[in-house]
């Protein structure tokens, strides 16, 4: 690939895959591609244009184009608009985090979406994180890593990350309970459910710090694209 390999990141919601991909990318001068922020935004649009969450399942190719959504390359990532607008703040919303895994679930949007995200691999030079990045949308990746993590480590992360004051463990709780109902939605569904792939290296983050886990991945993917540690990529 003229750009650099593929690294495919994925596991369940809140393991630390967006900003370990976001990480490694930085560092390899590779391209980030948060898939999930894709079905986040078609999400979000979704709800915005007042579309029935009960009748997403029949959305038609061309509904979903008049949501004019869309992922523009940037230097280290993409960059998601609806309508034109920059919703990366809106696509973080709880009522999104609320319905993304029921619109993820339908067949015929993640084929409408699976031209864009193979689009942006076309060159290599990219970690895409997500949930079946290595079984389908990158299945020859060069390095595939399945990160896994305790939920209620997980939900506290996520807390800490939205600024939370409230770190009780009632609240740390609550919040693993929803990751876990989104993890179970992505899992349970028959289009491209969230699973390893058969050749992923499995990494469990739990009693790993940030730095670490990134460390870990970046050298795996020098050992795999062939690049010292000190030599220049680009
Ligand atoms: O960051 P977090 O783990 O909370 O979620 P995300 O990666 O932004 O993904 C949001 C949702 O999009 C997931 O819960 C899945 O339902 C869906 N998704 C998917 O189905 N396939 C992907 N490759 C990426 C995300
Ligand atoms: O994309 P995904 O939902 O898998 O997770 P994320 O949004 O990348 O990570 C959730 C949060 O956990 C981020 O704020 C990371 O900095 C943090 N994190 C951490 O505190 N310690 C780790 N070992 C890994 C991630």
């Amino acid at each position: 690939r003229p750009d650099g390999i593929i690294i495919a990141l994925d596991g369940p919601a809140g393991s630390g895959k967006s900003s370990t991909a976001r990480a490694v990318a930085a560092r390899l001068g590779y391209r980030h591609l948060d898939s999930g922020g894709f079905y986040r935004a078609i999400t979000y649009a979704a709800l915005r244009a007042g579309i029935d969450p009960d009748s997403w399942g029949s959305l038609t190719h061309a509904q979903l184009d008049t949501l004019d959504v869309h992922g523009h390359a940037t230097e280290t990532g993409y960059r998601m608009t609806v309508g034109g607008r920059d919703v990366s703040a809106e696509i973080r919303a709880p009522e999104v985090n609320a319905h993304v895994s029921q619109m993820a679930a339908v067949a015929g949007v993640r084929e409408w979406l699976m031209d864009a995200l193979r689009e942006a691999g076309a060159r290599g030079g990219l970690v895409a994180d997500g949930r079946d990045i290595g079984t389908v949308v990158f299945p020859d990746a060069e390095l595939k890593a399945y990160l896994i993590c305790d939920p209620e480590e997980r939900a506290l992360r996520r807390l800490r990350e939205q600024g939370a004051d409230d770190l009780s463990t009632e609240h740390v709780r609550a919040e693993a309970a929803r990751l876990q109902g989104r993890d179970q939605i992505d899992s349970s569904r028959e289009a491209a459910p969230l699973r390893q792939a058969d050749d992923a290296v499995v990494i469990d983050t739990t009693q790993l710090t940030f730095d670490e886990q990134v460390a870990r991945i970046e050298g795996l993917a020098r050992e795999r694209a062939g690049i010292d540690r000190n030599a220049d990529v680009s």
